[in-house]
């Protein structure tokens, strides 16, 4: 080859490498690395990167990269840490997180700096109602949802008066409106609403108080750590026989094996279950525990569809990050093959789903009955604009 053909063929090898790798988006993983909600972070951590593994690194033709924080579940540093991931880390989008409150906190971060930003978890009805924007999706549920699915499933089995109890942070208090909404609507009373303050786990006052009580059964929101702690101490206190528990399903997902034994046979309702027995379920499990030596649960489902959510975003736009507009009328337009069944977005940007009514044997929660089909929430005061 002469120098001047060398100097030809260099230059087109190189345009050709520019032009494959030249996509890129930089994900902010925003989630509890600490306290007790750090497990759920870790799961959710755990499914996001696996889709992103099983599509060697990209996700809709761009390669992806990562800043992460750890939020601690904590409000008020939440603002600072959201900032930190915009600001300093420049990231195209923000993923997270798990508690209600801090996830308020990015929502607004993100609706001032318009970045895209995906929600794995945190149940906050506000993030799809009042706070909802073009801009931010949802890959989990609202705090509304699975409760308000378990009010007929009471009620059916001749349930009236119930006891609520649940943190009091906006997580709680909605998933205890949820299931009021249903509950009452058919004719059931809530006979008490009790709550203690998050993280907290001395229930002992409380249980004395649902014992003198007597009411014909208990609906709690609680999950993680404190979940364990809950039904621990309500087996030990001899209630769990004469005074049935029943919850959303945050109760009983990624908690069984740290009860021993206290949440068999626990009733609850969510957007995920075990035994689903569809296709997607099936090979999304035999991978997670191919990469991770242990079983999925709901928040590594969620995680794992926040990154399918987002790949369908940069398909439509050939991984180009920067054309945010296209990105955001293809997920809005998106149905989502997720390991609990396929989903589509409400208008308000959060999923339309079936939520299961299930029964906790032995580590698991097998799948008793759909308890809402296609159930989405109300999206109240969601203007779109
Ligand atoms: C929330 O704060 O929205 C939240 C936290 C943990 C859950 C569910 C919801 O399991």
């Amino acid at each position: 080859m002469n120098k001047f053909s060398w100097t030809i063929a260099v230059g087109l090898l190189g345009a050709a490498v520019a032009a494959h790798a030249a996509e890129e988006v930089k994900v902010g993983l925003m989630l509890p690395a600490t306290g007790t909600y750090a497990r759920l972070g870790t799961a959710i951590t755990n499914g996001f990167k696996l889709y992103v593994d099983e599509n060697g690194g990209m996700l809709g033709g761009a390669s992806v990269s990562y800043a992460t924080v750890d939020d601690e579940s904590d409000p008020a540093k939440a603002t600072e840490n959201a900032n930190k991931l915009v600001k300093r880390d420049g990231v195209d989008v923000l993923v997270g997180t798990v508690h209600s409150g801090v996830a308020m906190a990015m929502a607004k971060v993100a609706r001032g700096s318009k970045t895209l930003m995906i929600v794995p978890n945190a149940g906050a009805d506000e993030l799809t109602g009042p706070l909802c924007a073009p801009n931010i999706f949802r890959t989990s549920f609202t705090n509304w949802q699975p409760s308000y699915a378990m009010g007929p499933v009471l009620l059916k089995k001749g349930i009236k008066r119930v006891v609520t109890l649940t943190w009091k942070y906006s997580a709680g208090l909605q998933a205890i409106e949820g299931f009021k909404e249903s509950f009452t609507a058919g004719g059931g009373e809530i006979v008490q609403e009790l709550t203690l303050p998050f993280p907290n786990t001395e229930f002992q006052p409380y249980l004395t108080e649902i014992a003198t009580l007597k009411p014909d059964a208990v609906f709690v929101f609680f999950a993680g750590g404190g979940a364990v702690k809950l039904a621990k101490d309500y087996a030990a206190a001899g209630l769990k026989d004469s005074i049935p528990l029943y919850g959303s399903g945050f109760l009983t997902d990624g908690t069984l094996a740290a009860m021993g034994g206290a949440g068999e046979g626990l009733l609850t309702t969510l957007h995920y279950a075990d035994g689903l027995d569809n296709p997607k379920d099936k090979a999304f499990r035999a991978s997670y525990e191919k990469a991770y030596g242990a079983a999925p649960d709901v928040y590594a489902v969620q995680g794992y569809d926040a990154a399918q959510l987002l790949a369908a975003g940069l398909a439509a736009v050939k991984g180009k990050v920067e054309d945010r507009e296209g990105m955001i009328k293809a997920m809005a337009a998106a149905r989502i093959d997720s390991p609990r069944g396929s989903f589509a977005m409400s208008p308000a940007h959060n999923p339309v789903q079936d939520i299961y009514l299930r029964e906790a044997r032995g580590d698991i929660n097998p799948v008793v009955a759909v308890a809402a089909a296609a159930l989405a929430d109300p999206a109240r005061g969601c203007r779109m604009k």
